[in-house]
Formats: structure tokens, C-alpha cells, sequence
């Protein structure tokens, strides 16, 4: 499909990089070549998912303009036994790179983005991947703003907590509609679980459509199994007949015509 999709949030915990990892093991046992990209330079998480050995060059360093992304990709592939080709490009969790990410100014966030724009070139064209997913920091900082604005498509996760439904609606219809992309929402951990009726899902639907003014593509249950599974075991992997996994193929496939 060649896309450069980026998962955002307004707020922290909707389940933005459970969903990338998610996302890209689906993709990639579809047989498409996937990279994925830990872009929450504030709370990395995906070094969690995929427990990397000898990570020379880290997303930092493209970021910085110290590296070229194909230096810091690992191939993980072997978390899915080898059924799909899938890359990680990881952050950095060191305290000093957090922080130093933390503390940059505007100027180094306009070059950041030329930054992120030319990776998207160089992995979708140069390095042939069919599909890139960069999951981002919550919120509507520059960084996470810049990776939004290099996006083909921005998925936004959002729960139904209240605070969470405010800021979403700003967010999108302030700052989205700005950049002019093309969104789509996904709603997680919706209460309900196995027990939740479509009725109830379209219900859900149809409320937040008319705030978000955008397609919501997914609206996935809360469930306890998803919330007790280590990191380190893929979801969608381990559980491919689970209605979530199910769910998520749902997604990726809408993701893929929009
Ligand atoms: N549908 C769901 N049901 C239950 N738990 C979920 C669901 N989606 C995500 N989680 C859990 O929510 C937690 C936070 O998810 P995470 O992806 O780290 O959020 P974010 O990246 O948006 O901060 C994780 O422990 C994850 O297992
Ligand atoms: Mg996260």
C-alpha cells in the first residue's frame, strides 16, 4: 500500500503503542514489508515489545541528523517466527536521551521535521517498505505534531473517558484540520469487553462522529486479557482468532483504502 501512517493520542495510556505493535504484526503476516517506528521519544515503549540486542544507531540519532534510518532499523522479524518481514526503528530509553529530547527548542523541531519528511521518503521509496507505523508521544507537542504532519495517515486513538473525548475533539478540529490529513479514529478500551453489543458500538459511533467530524474506524472492547499480557508477547500474534485480533485486521484493512 505504501504508507507512512503515525499513532497518535491526546492523551497518554489509550493504547497507542499496544495498537503499533499490534498493527504491524498484522500487516507483516499479511506478507507486507513493515516498519515500525518508536517515535515517543518521551516514554519509549516498543524496546519492551521487541527486546533488541545491540542497538548501534537509535531514532535519536536520525532525529539529531547523526544517522540515516536504514543504520538504526533492527530486524525483528523473528518475534513473528519469521512468518513476515518486520522492522523496528527504536528510541532511546537512557534518562539523558529522554531528557535531551524533553528540552529541545522550535528551531531543532522545524529541522526535525525535514527529518522525518526525508525518512518517510527513504523507507517508502528507497528501502521499499509497503507500510511505516510511527507511534508517538500523546499530546499536541511539536514532536508528536511533526510526525503527524509527514503522516499519509493519522490514526488517533481515543478512550471514552470524558477529558480524554475534550481534548480529542480540539485537537482534531484545531490542529488536524489545519494540516488538511486524512484521520481516522480508533476508539479502545471501550467498557463492555466480550459482552458488548454492536448496537452499543454503532451507539458509540455515531456520538463521537458528530464531535470528531471524522471516520472512526474500530471501536475495540476493554479487555482483561489484552490488559494481562506481558509486553514481550504479541497480542495479535499469539491470539490471532481473539475478536480484538480480529478487530485490529479490521482496522488495518480500513487504514489500507483510506
Ligand atoms: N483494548 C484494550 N483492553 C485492555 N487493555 C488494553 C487495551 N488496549 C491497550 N491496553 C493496555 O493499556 C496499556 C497502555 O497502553 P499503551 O499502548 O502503552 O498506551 P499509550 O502508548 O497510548 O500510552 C497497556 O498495558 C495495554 O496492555
Ligand atoms: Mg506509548
Amino acid at each position: 500500500m505504501k504508507k507512512f501512517v503515525t499513532i497518535h493520542s491526546f492523551k497518554g495510556g489509550t493504547g497507542k503503542s499496544y495498537l503499533a505493535a499490534n498493527l504491524a504484526t498484522i500487516y507483516a503476516l499479511q506478507g507486507k514489508k513493515v516498519c515500525l517506528l518508536d517515535m515517543d521519544f518521551r516514554a519509549p515503549t516498543q524496546h519492551i515489545v521487541f527486546e533488541p540486542k545491540n542497538v548501534k544507531r537509535w531514532l535519536n540519532d536520525v532525529m539529531n541528523g547523526n544517522a540515516e534510518v536504514e543504520d538504526c532499523l533492527i530486524d525483528c522479524s523473528e518475534k513473528i517466527e519469521n512468518k513476515g518481514k518486520l522492522y523496528v526503528g527504536f528510541a532511546d530509553f537512557s534518562t539523558e536521551a529522554i531528557r535531551d529530547m524533553i528540552s529541545k527548542g522550535r528551531k531543532w523541531e522545524t529541522e526535525a521535521l525535514q527529518r522525518i519528511l526525508v525518512m518517510r521518503k527513504d523507507l517508502l521509496e528507497k528501502m521499499n517498505f509497503d507500510v511505516c507505523l510511527a507511534d508517538t508521544s500523546p499530546g499536541i507537542q511539536y514532536s508528536s505534531i511533526n510526525a503527524v504532519v509527514a503522516a499519509d495517515v493519522a490514526i488517533v486513538v481515543s478512550t471514552l473517558d470524558d477529558s480524554d473525548i475534550y481534548g480529542t475533539t480540539k485537537m482534531i478540529n484545531e490542529l488536524y484540520e489545519v494540516f488538511q490529513k486524512k484521520v481516522a479514529i480508533v476508539v479502545n478500551k471501550a467498557i463492555g469487553g466480550c459482552e458488548m453489543s454492536d448496537l452499543e458500538k454503532s451507539n458509540i459511533v455515531n456520538t463521537l462522529q458528530e464531535k470528531y467530524r471524522q471516520a472512526i474506524i474500530g471501536v475495540l472492547p476493554c479487555y482483561c486479557e489484552v490488559g494481562k499480557m506481558k509486553r514481550a508477547s504479541i497480542f495479535a500474534y499469539n491470539h490471532p482468532k481473539h475478536p480484538f485480533t480480529e478487530m485490529l485486521r479490521m482496522i488495518a484493512a480500513k487504514v489500507e483504502i483510506l
